[in-house]
């Protein structure tokens, strides 16, 4: 709460300029980072910086030249029109802030990205209790590598229905009928797994007893 209120502070105490932008892409995709704004205001050359130092390209209105960084050039597009960087095949180590920087007689930042490369998620793997014998039949487990949650199936709802991890990996289930679906998601992906509940669970009290007879 403290921190949010703090970022709203500062975004008001720098109106005219932008807030940072969380972006998250997943490893081996392209991400293009565009302005944000119509008017620009005058200026002598436009950059595009990483972590505030790198300059991964600088484009100089006089000339219209438009400069490269050595090592992004074969895996960097930019719009000479729209001043909107598109950067290919992302990598963790990509992972930063990059800040368009519109310079005249001072620099003046335009936009300001925090971009988080991730991997997409794995597979969950959905086990569901078919030991008639244990003493909660109806207890299933999902496993999405860095969450895992043990649930129990009751009457066509699972509790519980949803843990989210720090990082933002969720792990969501969906009871419905006689099938169990677990989804297992990041920001930029999501896998599944689905299984039928056991039968124990979605029989009838009296169906249950001549089960267990048997
Ligand atoms: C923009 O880039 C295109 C393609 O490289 C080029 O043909 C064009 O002349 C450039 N325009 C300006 C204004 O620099
Ligand atoms: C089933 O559950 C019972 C009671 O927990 C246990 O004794 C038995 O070993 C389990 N059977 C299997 C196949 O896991
Ligand atoms: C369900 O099963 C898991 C693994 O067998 C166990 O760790 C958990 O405590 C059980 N939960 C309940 C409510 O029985
Ligand atoms: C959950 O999945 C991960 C990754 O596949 C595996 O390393 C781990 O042993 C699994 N945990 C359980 C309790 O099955
Ligand atoms: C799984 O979760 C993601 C993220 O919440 C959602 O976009 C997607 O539609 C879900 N998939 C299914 C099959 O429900």
């Amino acid at each position: 709460m403290a921190f949010r209120l703090l970022l709203s502070c500062l975004f008001s105490l720098s109106s005219g300029f932008s807030a940072e932008i969380s972006v998250f892409v997943q490893t081996g995709d392209s991400v293009q980072l565009d302005i944000q704004t119509q008017e620009l205001p005058e200026f002598d050359d436009l950059s595009w910086k990483k972590d505030k130092s790198e300059n991964i390209v600088k484009y100089t209105s006089e000339s219209k030249r438009v400069r490269l960084h050595s090592s992004y050039k074969d895996r960097v597009d930019f719009n000479n029109k729209t001043f909107s960087l598109t950067l290919r095949n992302m990598q963790k180590i990509d992972s930063g802030i990059y800040t368009a920087v519109a310079a005249a007689e001072s620099d003046n930042n335009i936009v300001t990205y925090r971009v988080s490369v991730i991997d997409a998620v794995e597979a969950p793997v959905l086990t569901v209790n078919s030991n008639s014998s244990s003493p909660n039949p109806c207890n299933s487990t999902c496993n999405g590598s860095n969450i895992i949650i043990s649930f129990i199936y009751d009457s066509s709802s699972c509790s519980p229905e949803k843990v989210t991890s720090s990082d933002n990996y969720i792990l969501r289930l969906s009871c419905n009928g006689d099938s169990i679906m677990c989804n297992y998601s990041n920001p930029v992906s999501w896998k599944t797994d689905t299984k039928k509940v056991n039968e124990l669970c979605t029989a009838k009290t009296g169906t249950y007893c001549i089960h267990s007879d048997l």
